[in-house]
């Protein structure tokens, strides 16, 4: 018989529900929360109010997706084998919502729960889609709140041997580009921008941290020196403090060569370590995951990369970059096959330590 598992994302400001039969998505639906764009960043309590808008119609949506795309004529949706949710981490509000939407769901339908780690979720996104890659692999995992280096042995079995120790990569995209004055989240845009800027222009400096970990918060700071000083320094002058119509002036003229030389130095920072890391553990198969992965400069440097070091690299389709709950449906299937089920009296939880693995 065929597994079934629907699942549910609800970590953070996208409302998300996915089907998956035996590994095979057949339906990922996502309702982004656009009402955060006025406040410059997510608002916890707009998020989780707007997740109890969204919840039933995102699920029905998803069911209904699903029904149209089913494998075989006898085949039908009643027969979910269990329901799947992300439990941590994220914005507690945001969690509370799809782990309680799945446990009324699980009693409802007399079937199991499935407990999912959102950043686990991240990395197995590389394995909805032909090739996939083999194990033991490695992941550079990219997000709004983490930035990681995973070894994954199985998919039910992985370990984080490096990470930040302060800022995100999506944080480092997306407080640059509130610096710049654009909206949120800045890391699409710096992106858009960059493809038109010259990377070589402005030169931030690459943080020298011991071992696997990253830090960004430094280059946040050189940003802020850079702009304060239009461009002259990336270290503090006062001698160089332009005014704030002159700043204005500097980033319109420059945009597309500031967010170009951000972006450039954002990237060689993390596939610098993604380097040191494949020399170090020999490991050639190597992928990138979560929503800093839709960076279309990564995506092109990761892949010319691999090509030079010999590795064989994998990158999730766009849609499986960001927050989605297809994510969550397939580590849901593989969970569901190594039998690790979840009690109806399983708590969400904001922060989840995953340094020693899973
Ligand atoms: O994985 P994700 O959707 O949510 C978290 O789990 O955090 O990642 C969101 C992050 C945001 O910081 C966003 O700006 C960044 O991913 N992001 C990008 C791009 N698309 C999304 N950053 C740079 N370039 C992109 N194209
Ligand atoms: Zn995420």
């Amino acid at each position: 018989m065929p597994i079934t598992i629907i699942a549910i994302e609800s970590s953070c400001d996208e409302t998300a529900a996915a089907v998956c039969v035996d590994g095979k998505i057949l339906s990922n639906f996502i309702a982004s929360q656009k009402v955060h764009e006025q406040y410059g960043g997510v608002v916890p309590e707009l998020a989780s109010r707007a997740h109890m808008q969204n919840i039933v119609p995102v699920v029905d949506a998803a069911l209904k997706m699903a029904a149209k795309n089913l494998p075989s004529p006898v085949f039908h949706l009643p027969s979910i084998d269990a329901i799947a949710f992300t439990q941590s981490p994220g914005l507690i509000g945001s969690l509370l919502v799809g782990a309680q939407f799945a446990k009324s769901l699980s009693l409802a339908l007399d079937k199991p729960l499935i407990a999912v780690h959102h950043m686990q979720a991240h990395v197995l996104a590389n394995l909805i889609a032909d090739p996939k890659p083999s194990f033991p692999f490695l992941c550079l995992t990219v997000s709004g709140g983490h930035t990681q280096i995973v070894l994954c042995e199985s998919p039910v079995k992985m370990k984080v041997i490096g990470e930040t120790i302060d800022d995100a990569a999506g944080e480092a995209f997306d407080k640059s580009a509130k610096l710049l004055g654009l909206p949120y989240p800045g890391g699409p845009l710096i992106d858009k921008y960059a493809q038109q800027g010259d990377p070589n222009r402005f030169t931030f400096p690459e943080p020298q941290i011991p071992g696997l970990d990253f830090s960004f918060s430094g280059l946040k700071t050189s940003i802020l020196y850079f702009l304060q000083n239009a461009g002259k320094s990336h270290v503090y002058k006062e001698e160089f403090l332009a005014t704030e119509e002159e700043k204005k002036h500097f980033v319109k003229d420059n945009l597309a060569d500031i967010c170009a030389s951000i972006q450039h130095r954002i990237i060689t920072i993390l596939l610098n370590k993604l380097k040191k890391t494949a020399i170090q553990t020999g490991v050639k198969d190597i992928c990138i995951a979560g929503g800093v992965s839709a960076n279309s400069g990564l995506r092109k440097s990761f892949e010319e990369n691999g090509k030079k070091y010999g590795w064989n690299t994998f990158i999730p389709a766009f849609e499986y970059c960001t927050d989605n709950a297809a994510m969550i449906a397939i580590t849901g299937y593989y969970k569901y096959l190594a039998g690790d089920f979840a009690d109806l009296s399983v708590s969400s939880s904001a922060r989840a330590e995953w340094r020693e693995g899973c």
